[in-house]
């Protein structure tokens, strides 16, 4: 075989390599960039982020079979500083990114969307500040935490409209703007088996839509300004275990049905303007807690509660 045939095979070959530790460096510049901007942090995990290591090595990093950055692992480990998302998402791969019970403070810059390829983002349990920008491109979210961060302004309720997949969204115990009307584009998020939206200013009524949400298992609306009824479609919810609707303005009676929510573990819908009695909650035989204080309810405690063994 002759030199310029051998090359022939072997150049195309050669490329491919060539191509695959650009993209391998590309990421590990993006991992020391993050590192440098978060290495005050009281933690030693950077510790293996070293150039001489294999990034698919560095604690917290998981890697795809190619070696490009598929997850950034590093909740709960006493990060500080500001979250270089315009470095993070360039790391074109990545699906995971959890950040969340840090100290981690600054603004959400706009450089999020661009990491469009992410299944799972959380930044809950941090000290950001501002708000929370368009994330819209983000449609392949499936768990999304935002919950309890110092976020503030309108959040951008229209970003979740496309993301029908998402089966965890928590965004409570934000002090978000309030809007006169229940954000209606969460009914529309069929595959949700939690929601968080307690302490974050929502107010309007609770949509009959709700009821499409067939595969809740966690609702959570309280400490927020809720007007109303219960909506009657909530008894469609029977994967429901915990429902918690504390310190909002809900009115009017259990509606017929309610008692169908017969997986209800954790019942909690005190400090609201509710009324009538409480037969309607004779079948739910699962319940470990149920509150009710201050409401305007009356009538008799239901005999069958002495049933309840949990
Ligand atoms: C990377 O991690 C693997 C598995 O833990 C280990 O076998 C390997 O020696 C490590 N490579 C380097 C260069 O540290
Ligand atoms: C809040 O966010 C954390 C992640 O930061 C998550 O583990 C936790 O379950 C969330 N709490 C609620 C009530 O959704
Ligand atoms: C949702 O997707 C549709 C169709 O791709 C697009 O026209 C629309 O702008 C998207 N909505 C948002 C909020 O991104
Ligand atoms: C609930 O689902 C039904 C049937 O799929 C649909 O017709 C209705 O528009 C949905 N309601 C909302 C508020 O999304
Ligand atoms: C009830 O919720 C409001 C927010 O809507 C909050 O400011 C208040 O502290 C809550 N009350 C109690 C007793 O937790
Ligand atoms: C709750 O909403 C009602 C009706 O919109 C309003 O009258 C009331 O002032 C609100 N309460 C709080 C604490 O914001
Ligand atoms: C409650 O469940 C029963 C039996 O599945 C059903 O016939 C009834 O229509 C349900 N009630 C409501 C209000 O959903």
């Amino acid at each position: 075989m002759s030199a310029a045939n051998i090359s022939r095979q072997i150049l195309p070959f050669l490329s491919l390599l060539c191509l695959f530790s650009v993209a391998y460096s590309d990421d590990l510049q993006i991992l020391l960039n993050i590192k440098t901007t978060l290495q005050n942090s009281n933690t030693n995990i950077f510790n293996s982020w070293q150039t001489h290591n294999p990034i698919c090595n560095f604690t917290g990093i998981s890697c795809n079979p190619d070696g490009s950055v598929k997850a950034i692992e590093l909740s709960n480990q006493q990060l500080s500083g500001t979250v270089p998302f315009d470095s993070i998402c360039q790391l074109k791969s990545l699906q995971k990114l959890s950040l969340g019970q840090n100290s981690l403070h600054g603004p959400i810059t706009d450089d999020l969307k661009k990491c469009e390829n992410l299944q799972y983002l959380d930044l809950g349990n941090n000290l950001f500040s501002g708000g929370v920008p368009d994330i819209s491109p983000l449609n392949r979210l499936v768990s999304l935490y935002l919950n309890n961060s110092g976020f503030s302004g309108t959040f951008p309720w229209n970003s979740l409209s496309n993301m029908t997949g998402l089966v965890d969204l928590s965004l409570g115990d934000n002090q978000f703007d309030s809007s006169i009307l229940f954000p209606d584009v969460v009914v529309g998020l069929t595959r949700l088996k939690l929601l968080y939206l307690s302490n974050c200013n929502i107010q309007g009524q609770i949509p009959p839509g709700i009821g499409n949400l067939t595969e809740l298992g966690s609702l959570e609306l309280s400490d927020n300004n809720i007007t109303g009824e219960i909506p009657p479609e909530i008894s469609k919810l029977g994967k429901l275990w915990q429902l918690e609707l504390y310190n909002n303005s809900l009115i009017g009676k259990f509606p017929s049905g309610f008692g169908n929510l017969t997986s209800l573990q954790k019942f909690d819908a005190s400090q609201n303007y509710l009324e009538g009695d409480l037969s309607e909650l004779r079948s739910l035989t699962n319940l470990v807690t149920l509150q009710l204080f201050e409401n305007g309810f009356s009538g008799e405690v239901p005999v069958e509660f002495g049933e309840f063994k949990s």
